[in-house]
This record gives structure tokens, sequence and C-alpha cells, in this order.
């Protein structure tokens, strides 16, 4: 998809569809809808007043222009309320819009630059929300399907500014935009590749390509480099498995100046979940294919990270593995010792995640020199119980840390709600034979596998983000579609991009 910024007179242009936006709650039409509406003889305030159009956010009207104008269709789609109209409107608009004309086989049009003329977005946000809604909304994956004969897919964007000192801003945030969407669809790529093709081995490879398009260090742990670092909580996950474990490090340094300061964003790769000796019932378990998408969205943020050159160290850590029950797999009791040299009675094998990632957060702060930490993992199906696939679950030890995790996850659309973690509840982990059970019992469940985790962060600011409900769409919705959501690629790239810790 091709994404421009033409400073044009909107009367002017010649393109098979114009998208322009109105309120729910503002009875005046704006300056540009204005204007189309005294060029196609008041049809747009006609509708309007006739209640035919409500714009309410989500509503769509497609008027043919019959030739008063060069452009053959004005699309008006509702914004919603003023109130809450805001980047992430324009973002979710651009989605449905891309795929509601794709649908009708319009796959180049115009679009207004919503919010900017009045002031309420600025258009850097607005150049950068077109852009990813419009790139993430229209995302397909069909890598797996013979008959590649589909309708195609949205080819050219063409942004409408009036003002030739907006165009700039505009073009940079559409820029910007791209860089993003393509870090969080390759994340999408990964998570929705089935697991006979993305394999540990094959994440490694995909993280070495990253690596050598934006530069970044990256190191590659093997099984025997793992058992040398006494990762013992990695290894024993990876035991039924014949896929060989890896753990992939990338390493970003935006600011050589401050060795010190280090974003570390560790990804939970399970590439494939059956729950090893502790197997899974057969319903769903396709999903778990989808167990690696933590890892991927870091991947996938590196990836953005490395194009859009921010001043900031940023490092991402892929513990990935199979979770199988093979002849050599763990066993429910087993204790196994991580790179902490803390102990674990394996209880349940299918509480995989947290083992693996216990090693590479160790991993992370004492070989890596990691300052910050966010662990984002597919961990919990109690979280799906809590929060459904709408919010992500945030757990940490330090409140400023958790605070403005949320709100980055927030402002851009990437909803989050955090979670107490009284001491209390990691009582729930302790082990009769071991330092720690790897399962707390029935009872808040996200919450004891993040009291888990926070054994192994070596003291610096911990933030977990469980997505377990949110790594998955089961429908089309702004720029989300079907599939892997990519996970909350976004969220990593805008911490790294505020870096205000
Ligand atoms: N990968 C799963 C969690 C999961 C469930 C992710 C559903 C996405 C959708 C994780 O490894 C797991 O199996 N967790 C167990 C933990 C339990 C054994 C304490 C769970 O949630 O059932
Ligand atoms: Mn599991
Ligand atoms: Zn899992």
């Amino acid at each position: 998809m091709e994404i421009k910024v033409v400073t044009e007179d909107i009367l002017g242009i010649n393109t098979p569809a114009i998208i322009i936006g109105l309120y729910e709650d503002s009875k005046e039409l704006d300056s540009v809808a204005k204007i189309l509406d005294e060029a196609m003889g008041g049809a747009i305030s006609q509708l309007r007043n006739g209640q035919e159009i409500k714009g309410s956010s989500g509503e769509f009207t497609l008027i043919h222009t019959l030739g008063r104008i060069p452009a053959q269709r004005i699309l008006v789609s509702g914004l919603g309320r003023k109130n809450n109209f805001d980047l992430n409107t324009v973002r979710a608009l651009m989605g449905n819009a891309s795929r509601y004309l794709r649908a009708k086989g319009i796959l180049s049009f115009c679009t207004t630059a919503y919010g900017i003329e009045s002031g309420i977005l600025k258009p850097v946000g607005c150049g950068q929300a077109i852009a990813e809604g419009a790139i993430l909304g229209t995302y397909q994956f069909h890598n797996y399907r013979t008959n590649k004969e589909n309708q195609g897919n949205t080819e050219e964007i063409t942004i409408v500014s009036r003002e030739s000192d907006l165009s700039g801003s505009l073009e940079i945030g559409v820029r910007q935009g791209e860089m993003i969407a393509n870090g969080v669809a390759l994340s999408r790529d990964m998570s929705n590749t089935p697991a006979n093709d993305l394999t540990p081995s094959k994440m490694a490879e995909i993280a070495t390509t990253v690596a050598r398009e934006g530069n970044l260090d990256i190191t590659i742990l093997d099984r025997s480099n793992m058992e040398k670092l006494g990762m013992g909580a990695l290894l024993g996950v990876a035991r039924g498995s014949h896929q060989p474990p890896k753990l992939i490090a990338l390493e970003y340094k935006g600011d050589p100046d401050r060795p010190k300061h280090v974003l570390g964003l560790i990804g939970k790769g399970v590439t494939f979940d059956t729950g090893g000796i502790s197997l899974k019932p057969a319903l769903n378990m396709e999903n778990m294919k989808g167990d690696m998408t933590g890892g991927s969205s870091v991947i996938g943020a590196m990836k953005a990270i490395s194009a859009l050159k921010p001043k900031i160290n940023v490092t991402g850590v892929v513990p990935t593995t199979e979770n199988m029950p093979g002849g050599d797999a763990q066993r429910p009791g087993d204790i196994v010792r991580a790179m902490n040299n803390k102990t674990i009675e394996v209880i349940n094998t299918d509480a995989e995640g947290r083992l693996i990632l216990s090693d590479a957060m160790v991993y992370a702060v004492r070989k890596l020199g990691v300052s910050h930490m966010v662990d984002i993992a597919t961990l919990t199906g109690a979280i799906i119980v809590s929060l459904g696939s709408v919010r992500i679950g945030v757990f940490g030890n330090n409140q400023e840390w958790i605070d403005q995790v949320v709100r980055t996850g927030n402002d851009g659309g990437e909803r989050m709600w955090s979670f107490p973690m009284d001491d209390d509840y990691g009582e729930q982990l302790k082990s009769t034979f071991a330092d720690m059970m790897n399962v707390g019992g029935k009872e808040a469940g996200s919450i004891t596998a993040a009291k888990f985790l926070s054994e192994f962060t070596e003291g610096v600011p911990w933030v977990h983000l469980d997505i377990a409900g949110s790594y998955r769409m089961s429908v089309d919705k702004g720029w989300h579609v079907k599939g892997s959501s990519g996970g909350p690629v976004r969220t990593l790239i805008n911490l790294a991009l505020a870096d205000s810790f």
C-alpha cells in the first residue's frame, strides 16, 4: 500500500472515493464537509438533517457524486461524539473504512485529515494514525492459500490537506506510522504462522533478519549455552520437544552515553503449547500456535524501533521453545533450578510460560544490563476470564513504572488494566520440596503467575503484561482483523519513543 499526502482543493480531486467525517453531536458540518455539501446540492446536509446520517461511530454512508465533482464518491463516516474523538478514533475509522471500500472493489481512495483543521489533533499524530489504521486494518495473511485469486487489497491512499504547511507534518506522521505498522504486521505474520513452520529455530532466523536489516546486535543461545548459564527452567520445558530451544537477544543501542539505562522487553516464545505431560484438551488447542505472541511482539517492536531510531537503549529477549509431551519431557513433581539458583517444583507442565520467562528475565538483567523490564506473555487462561479480549492484564513491582506502561497502552488504544500484587497471593506458591511451585492453585491464577515471575526480577522495576486474552481477535474491528492482534507492539514502541523512566 502506498500512502501519499497532497495539498489540493478537495473539489478538484479525481478519485474513486473521498472519506470525510461527521460528529454525532455537532449539527454544523465542518469546513470540508460544507464545501462538498454545497457542490453536491445539499445532499449531505439533507441526509444529516433527516437523521439518515447520525454520525455515530462505525457508521458509513456512500454517496455517488454523479459527475457534480471529479471525486466519484463521498464516504461519510461517523466519528462518534466530539468529546471521545481522538487518535484511536482515526486509527479505527481508517481500518473500518479501508475494508468497507475494499469490499466494494475500491482499492484507491482519498481521505481528509480528520480533526486537524479544528486543532483537535496534531498533524504528525493524525498522519501516523491514518497510516497505522489503514495498513493494519487491511492486513491479510494469505501465505497458506493455494487459490491466490482474492479481490486484491488496498493499493493507494491519498491524504488531502488544504494547507501546505500541514502536509509536511502529516507526511512525517505517515512515514512513522508505516514503520510502526510494519513491526505489528511482522508480529502478526509470525503469530498466524502454524507451529510446523514457525519453530524456535525459525523465530531465531527471523530475528536474525530483523537484526541485519536494522543494524541490531544479536545473540542466539542454544541448548549448550543455556546449560552453561544454568537455565534449568527453560531447559526443563524444552525437554519434551524435538525442536531445539533458542534464546534470542536483540540489542538496539540508541543512547551509548547512558549504557546503564536500558529498556528490556522480554517476550514468551512458546511456538506451540500442548501443555506437555499435563496435556491440554483438544478443543481449540490449535490456537496455541499463538503462544509465542509475546516473543513476536518483541521482535516486531525491535524492527520498528531500529527503523525509528529513538535515542534510548532497548534490549529484546525472547526465550523460545515448544511445550511438547515427548518421551524425555519433564514430569509433574520434577524440580528444576533457574539461572538465579532458585528451585522450582513443576506441579503442572502446562504452566510453562513462567518457567521460560524466569531464566530470560534473570539473563536480561545479569548479562545484558537491562535496567527496566516489561515482559509480554500469553500467560494464563484466567486473564481471559477476568478481562476477555478487551484489555491486557498488568502486574508489576513498581507503581510508577506500572502507571507509565498502563498510560502508554491506553493512549494508543491497547487497553490495559492493572491487578493487585499483595504478598498473600505469593503464599499460594509455597512448595513442600523446593523454593516454590510453578502453580498456585485455582484462585487468582493470573496474579499467582505474576507473583511467580516477580521472584526473577533481580531488583529492577518490572511490569508483566498478560496478553492471553488479547493476542487473538475473533472478528475484524477497527485496526484489528480476525486472527493475531500482533500483541501490544505499539505500546512497546511508544515506551521506547517516550523514554521517560
Ligand atoms: N499458554 C497458556 C495460557 C493461554 C490460555 C494462552 C489460553 C492463551 C489462551 C499457558 O501456558 C497455560 O497453559 N496456562 C495455564 C496455567 C495453569 C496450568 C496454572 C492455564 O491458564 O490454564
Ligand atoms: Mn501452558
Ligand atoms: Zn503457554
